[in-house]
């Protein structure tokens, strides 16, 4: 076992875990952080991301032993301190880019790495940064919208599907 001790969404955090725990098991079984999906746990769907360090990472790729010291965010730390939705949640949100909700909180952290790295992303910026992020239900289309609506791009005149 191994003692590994982090600071998730502004708090400390710490357990003891075999070796091979993966980021993702931590948090969801240890910290009950359950909005950090695991859809594969094999590095496809991007269900898992959250982010380490500032940078978006998927929680299944990494041990938990790996993240010792560092600074983590998972989807329950993108609302706002009052409780509503964080920015990136509320376009998806208003733009209809969830159905069954599986894969959106991944999708909500990897918009959200993407914007800080690139305030104004193009379309085709935001359907390449997407490429780790699967999927089932809304053909992408109107994630892509809520992103572009994130970063404060006039979306009105791209139609809903
Ligand atoms: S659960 Fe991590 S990429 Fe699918
Ligand atoms: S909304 Fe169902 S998998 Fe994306």
């Amino acid at each position: 076992m191994v003692s590994v001790s982090m600071n998730v969404n502004g708090k400390p955090a710490s357990g003891e875990v075999e070796g091979r725990t993966l980021l993702s098991a931590f948090l969801r079984e240890n910290l009950k952080l359950t909005g950090t999906h695991i859809g594969c746990d094999t590095s496809q769907c991007g269900a898992c991301v959250v982010h380490v360090d500032g940078k978006a990472v998927k929680a299944c790729t990494m041990l938990a032993a790996e993240a010792d010291g560092s600074e983590v965010k998972t989807i329950e730390g993108m609302a706002n301190a009052d409780g509503s939705l964080g920015v990136v949640q509320q376009a998806f949100q208003d733009h209809h880019g969830l159905q069954c909700g599986f894969c959106t909180p991944g999708m909500v952290m990897s918009a959200a790495a993407l914007l800080s790295e690139n305030p104004n992303p193009s379309e085709a910026e935001i359907r390449e940064y997407l490429e780790g992020n699967l999927c089932r239900c809304t053909g992408y289309h109107n994630i892509v919208k809520a992103i572009m609506a994130a970063a404060g791009q006039d979306v009105s005149k791209i139609a809903a599907e």
